[in-house]
């Protein structure tokens, strides 16, 4: 017998007591795992090249266009152009009827720069510098990040504070809406490592008479302002820059602390102190408010979160995967109480935690 033969059909009678493990000792697995993977990276850059020739702008403007007319357009070449639609098609980006092409609800909702969340920065920028992605081998051997994105804050966190705002200042208002914020008044707020502020300028928006201090690097810390200024808050907002590890932050003075989407790329110890400096900047009753892409705790059950960590391990120096055991253990251990977890949109998750 050859060592590969061809599949005998599976019957009701090959079972693991009769003639072993059907799969692994019968018939080999498909290579369809394999295909996915490598189609996945293809179209990633489908995706990026379909934004970066305006495909989706070009098609939010009209209800439906053909590869030609859309070809001359954006003066593109048309046989090239129908491939790519046809690509996005089978993305769920764009529907076909016949010759036309139109934007599904998932496109002009994330992939439209007028759309109610864009995401159409992000997604170039998220991945982090792709040469860290060409020698991830190189840094799982060495243990290091060639490239981390800790060597030019200005250059991957300017851009991706930027890409990042739609998103989480929905994520920030939704919060807002199921925590009542609307009927509170005169909260004192510290958002450290705001990027853009989208949680700040969510709470100033929501509770009247809020005032916020503001962090972030001196390298980012411009474009806090600018956003702020944009949002028409300055007034209401102090900034301090530097590191959030090292800044000096007031005892027990604050009604909430945000940690937004910065722990993730601390590693375990430094993410541990900081949660306890935000505690101790809590009033008592205060609220400390934790966003991030979690993993579940046996890093297999949500690939989300489980690729996020791997995410981190590629681009920086210390950051991983952050599973909700890790989180919730940092918690209890702080002088917290009523630590609830909620989703205000998907993906999306806070812990919410009161000081005592
Ligand atoms: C992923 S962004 C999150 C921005 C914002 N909090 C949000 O939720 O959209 C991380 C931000 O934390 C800032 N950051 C990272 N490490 C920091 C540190 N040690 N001190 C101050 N800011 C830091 C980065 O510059 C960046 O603006």
């Amino acid at each position: 017998m050859s060592a590969d033969p061809p599949y005998p059909e599976i019957k009701k009678t090959h079972t693991m007591a009769h003639t072993g493990r059907p799969w692994r000792d019968y018939k080999p697995p498909p290579a369809a795992a394999v295909w996915s993977v490598i189609q996945a990276g293809n179209t990633y850059w489908m995706l990026v090249a379909a934004l970066d020739l305006g495909i989706f702008d070009a098609l939010a403007t009209e209800d439906a266009q053909t590869a030609v007319s859309l070809a001359n357009q954006l003066d593109v070449s048309a046989p090239h152009l129908q491939h790519l639609l046809d690509s996005m098609v089978t993305l769920g980006f764009l529907d076909q009827l016949k010759d036309h092409y139109e934007l599904t609800e998932t496109a002009e909702r994330y992939l439209c720069s007028s759309g109610a969340a864009p995401m159409t920065d992000l997604v170039r920028i998220s991945p982090g510098p792709l040469e860290n992605w060409t020698h991830l081998a190189e840094t799982i051997r060495n243990g290091e990040v060639n490239t981390p994105i800790e060597n030019d804050i200005r250059g991957f966190y300017g851009p991706l504070v930027q890409a990042t705002f739609p998103t989480q200042f929905r994520v920030a208002s939704r919060l807002g809406l199921k925590l009542g914020w609307a009927r509170q008044r005169d909260y004192r707020v510290l958002d450290l490592g705001a990027g853009c502020a989208p949680w700040a300028i969510a709470i100033l928006q929501q509770v009247a008479g809020s005032t916020a201090v503001i962090n972030d690097f001196e390298e980012i810390v411009g474009l806090t302002e600018s956003s702020i200024e944009e949002h028409e808050m300055s007034a209401r907002c102090e900034f301090r820059a530097g590191n959030f590890h090292e800044i000096e932050i007031e005892t027990g003075a604050y009604d909430v602390v945000v940690l937004g989407h910065v722990c993730r790329t601390e590693g375990a110890a430094l993410a541990k102190s900081l949660i306890g400096r935000a505690v101790a900047a809590l009033k008592p009753g205060g609220k400390l408010l934790v966003a991030d892409y979690f993993a579940d705790n046996d890093r297999k059950m949500n690939p989300f979160g489980v690729q996020m960590g791997m995410t981190m391990l590629a681009n920086t120096e210390k950051g991983g995967t952050l599973t909700h055991k890790q989180m919730h253990g940092w918690l209890v251990d702080e002088p917290l109480e009523a630590i609830r977890l909620l989703e205000p949109i998907g993906f999306n998750l806070v812990y919410v935690a009161t000081r005592l």
